[in-house]
């Protein structure tokens, strides 16, 4: 594992940090593959059950290292495609907790999260059209499907930084909270879904996620996925738990 992403784990949550502060946390190759492997290992490790992305320092990520940049031949066999990959195909819960600067991919990371927290100072961009580049992470796809055309267009093809607040009216934030307190509405809001019973929240995820957008299509997806949530232990100890007038505890099952 790369020195540069420092990967935890406890009470079901992996949290998967990136440490180089002293280059507003860049990624290398070397801290992509880091991080592909990271969430691979915790979409496989049944103790996992959330998800979160987390920076060092006053950044998230300031994005591609610049200098990877230069010797690429084919964008698809690096290591940053197969992050891409693996995080676009989390089918666990991903929190997001983005402490500082977000640029490029710390911004198009997001698209694949399903909860971001930002601190105020947060700055968010999407730059690549100012480095003659293109959208990537599938940005072209999920931003303007997240906030309209317009928008994407203003904020792809002119490519400008934007704050937290900005962010949170765009739906790409869920919560502003300050830097002091990143880590503990993190760490309930991650508590949170932990809690919840994982079946049907991977398969929420994997119903929120579903190409395909004519209602009949959805109403046929949705009706197979509740059919098979209601022969799942989970539902059972639900329904129990009601009755008994207790809690549920999905984390033993
Ligand atoms: N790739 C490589 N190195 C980077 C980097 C990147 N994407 N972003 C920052 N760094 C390095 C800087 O070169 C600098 O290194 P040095 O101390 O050895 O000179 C260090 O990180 C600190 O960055 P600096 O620019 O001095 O800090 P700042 O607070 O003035 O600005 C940013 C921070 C993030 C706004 C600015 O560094 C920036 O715009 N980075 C490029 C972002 C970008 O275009 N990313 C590519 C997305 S595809």
């Amino acid at each position: 594992m790369d020195q540069h992403v420092v990967v935890t784990a406890e009470a079901g949550i992996c949290t998967i940090r990136m440490n180089r502060p002293d280059k507003k946390n860049a990624l290398t190759h070397a801290m992509y593959a880091a991080m592909a492997e990271a969430v691979s290992r915790a979409e496989a490790d049944p103790s996992v059950r959330v998800l979160v992305f987390a920076g060092t320092g006053d950044a998230f990520t300031a994005g591609n290292d610049l200098n990877d940049f230069l010797g690429i031949t084919d964008i698809e066999t690096t290591p940053v495609a197969g992050f891409l990959r693996a995080l676009s195909r989390a089918a666990k819960p991903v929190v997001a907790a983005v402490n500082g600067t977000a640029i490029g991919i710390g911004s198009t990371m997001l698209l694949h999260c399903d909860l971001v927290v930002a601190v105020p100072e947060a700055r968010l961009q999407f730059p690549f059209i100012n480095l003659a580049l293109v959208p990537e992470a599938a940005a072209s796809l999920l931003l303007p499907r997240l906030v309209g055309h317009q928008r994407a267009a203003e904020l792809l093809m002119l490519g400008e930084p934007f704050d937290a607040v900005a962010a949170h009216g765009l739906g790409l934030v869920n919560r502003i909270v300050p830097a002091e307190k990143l880590a503990a509405a993190v760490a309930e809001l991650a508590g949170k879904l932990a809690d919840k019973p994982a079946e049907a929240l991977r398969r929420t995820k994997a119903l929120l996620k579903a190409e395909g957008d004519s209602v009949p299509a959805r109403l046929g997806a949705e009706a197979q996925a509740f059919t098979r949530c209601l022969h799942s232990p989970e539902l059972k100890e639900a329904v129990a738990a009601f009755f008994e007038r207790r809690p549920p505890n999905f984390r033993t099952l």
